[in-house]
């Protein structure tokens, strides 16, 4: 949440560069009581890096009955710190293989991802695992909410994996609730509260564990466009309070909000430039 880099964790991680031997980072409870108290720090440290992703020629291929079919065509990308990016651009042009992989959920096949300054491109499932715990939130387009879970439960999620106590989780999860504006909702179940309602709870599940960087892939794709506007608005004022975010999506109102516009077609990206943020509908 506060964008910050840890950089105690930083050098953790350099310690372990995805040898496979030495044991996993994030697994330790310790890293998380390392961190910092939450809120969203504005002000840059001058000791932490400020380049949170760089991608080089970054491809992906999937094996098909027909041989391998490129999707990811050598994506050259940089992300700094406090930044808000949205990603545009048709069906099917790779922008949620990009988002998977920038996400630690997929690995790419040829090209290199640093994140964080570390090369994060041939880390196993588990190490990948424990640098998406540490330093990223991840909103899914579908909510992937817990259905048998309420609102603080599913928020607290994160903590739990991140094996953060009882009494901590529930008043870190609190304050997130508080600040999507769902804290009177906190003991529904999803499907007790609206699709905005579920979609913010996703968004306070992906910031509870104050992540250098937010990712969400068309986190307003299902929503109408009142609602959709209300999570904009909140992202736009994450960003305001230094939160970095990538956003995909397919509506020009969503991209308005963000401060810079990627485009990507037929798995290259296309255009990447600075837009000056709406701030209201
Ligand atoms: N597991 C897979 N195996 C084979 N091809 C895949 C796989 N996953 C995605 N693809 C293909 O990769 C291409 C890019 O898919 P991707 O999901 O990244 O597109 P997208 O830009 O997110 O599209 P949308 O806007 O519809 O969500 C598509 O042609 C898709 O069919
Ligand atoms: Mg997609």
């Amino acid at each position: 949440m506060s964008g910050k880099t840890r950089p105690e964790e930083l050098a953790a991680l350099k310690k372990t560069p995805g040898t496979g031997t030495a044991p996993d980072v994030g697994e330790d409870p310790d890293d998380r009581r390392k961190r910092q108290s939450p809120g969203a720090g504005a002000s840059p440290d001058p000791g932490e890096p400020e380049t949170v992703i760089r991608t080089k020629d970054l491809k992906k291929s999937y094996l098909t009955d027909a041989g391998a079919f490129e999707v990811l065509h050598g994506v050259d990308f940089s992300f700094r710190k406090g930044e808000f990016v949205s990603i545009m651009g048709p069906s099917g042009s790779g922008k949620s293989t990009f988002m998977n992989i920038l996400g630690c959920l997929d690995t790419p096949t040829a090209g290199t991802y640093e994140l964080l300054g570390e090369d994060v491109s041939q880390l196993s499932r588990n190490q990948l695992a424990a640098r998406r715990n540490l330093y990223l939130g991840f909103v899914f387009q579908g909510f992937n909410l817990l259905p048998k879970a309420d609102l603080l439960e599913n928020v607290g999620l994160p903590l739990l994996y991140a094996r953060v106590g009882a009494e901590e989780r529930r008043s870190r999860a609190l304050e997130m609730l508080r600040k999507v504006g769902l804290e009177p909702w906190a003991g529904r179940k999803p499907s007790q509260v609206s699709g905005g309602q579920q979609q913010r709870a996703a968004i306070a599940r992906a910031l509870v564990g104050e992540p250098s960087l937010v990712l969400a892939d068309e986190p307003t794709g299902n929503l109408d466009s009142k609602t959709s506007d209300d999570i904009m608005s909140l992202f736009r004022k994450l960003n305001d309070e230094g939160l970095s975010l990538i956003v995909v999506t397919h509506e020009p109102d969503v991209a308005a909000r963000a401060k810079r516009l990627v485009r990507f077609r037929d798995g290259s990206l296309v255009e990447d430039r600075e837009v000056s943020p709406r701030r209201s509908s």
